[in-house]
């Protein structure tokens, strides 16, 4: 039996996730109420108040589900697509540009594990509280910083990856080219085609090489006894990643 301390439920009628806080004996599943931690065993399935409930740690694709959110959160495929294009891997030194609810940070710090460093941007202070917030209630954050300011001032250099998910990336083709060590990748999530393209041709013009723009897509199926098929309702374009890689010196 192994036991971890971030644990969430999943209903496993509903696929509604409910987050475990708090620590010690009694712990209390959100929307659901007290429970006792010799119960919340990961991988076993339990009963609670008359419904059964996975007991497991919290996926990427979780995140938006189980924080607060103050700003909107990208879907986690796009995020995980950028970190795939970046290059973000165990031990990476990251530095993000508009870190909102935290939906992307979080998912960095999976990934860099405690070899790595991340250096989040956040300009809006009512955000950063609940940032942080969520980054602690995953059990993250000691290789963390958080820099309640505006991108423009960065003054980190030197890294590896930079992910930038500001309405504008475009106007810090300069600040992108000062925090990026030479060979290091950006990548920047963008909502419109428009925002692309202005983020694609901008960094064409500056010390980069290999600039590319992505169309994220994902096509969930319906699987039954009758049927294998795509969903007819589905989202689908998960949005636009411009990626790049900074040439030196
Ligand atoms: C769409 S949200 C980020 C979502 C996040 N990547 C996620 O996956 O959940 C964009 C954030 O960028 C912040 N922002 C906008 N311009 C900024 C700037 N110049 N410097 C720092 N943060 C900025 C906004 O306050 C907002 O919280």
């Amino acid at each position: 039996m192994h036991r971890i301390r971030m644990l969430i439920l999943v209903d496993l009628e509903t696929g509604r996730r409910h987050r475990v806080v708090g620590g010690g004996e009694l712990l209390e599943v959100e929307g659901l109420g007290l429970i006792s931690s010799e119960r919340l065993v990961e991988g076993s399935v339990i009963r609670l108040a008359g419904r059964r409930f996975l007991v497991r740690r919290p996926l990427p694709e979780d995140v938006p589900k189980v924080l607060r959110r103050v700003a909107q959160f990208n879907s986690p495929t796009v995020n995980q697509y950028m970190m795939m294009r970046a290059g973000v891997r165990s031990g990476s030194f990251v530095v993000e540009a508009g870190a909102g609810s935290g939906g992307l940070t979080v998912m960095v710090l999976w990934a860099i594990g405690k070899g790595g460093r991340l250096v989040s941007y956040e300009k809006r202070k009512e955000f950063a509280e609940v940032l942080k917030r969520n980054v602690k209630s995953l059990g993250l954050g000691d290789n963390w910083i958080l820099k309640v300011e505006d991108f423009g001032k960065a003054s980190e250099s030197g890294a590896d990856a930079l992910l930038v998910d500001l309405p504008q990336p475009w106007e810090y083709v300069d600040v992108i080219a000062r925090v990026l060590r030479p060979g290091g990748r950006v990548c920047a999530h963008c909502m419109s085609a428009i925002q692309a393209w202005k983020t694609h041709t901008s960094l064409s013009d500056g010390p980069f090489a290999e600039v590319g723009t992505y169309e994220v897509l994902e096509r969930p199926w319906v699987v039954d006894e009758r049927r294998m098929r795509p969903e007819f309702e589905m989202l689908g374009h998960h949005g636009f990643v411009v990626c790049a890689t900074r040439v030196g010196p």
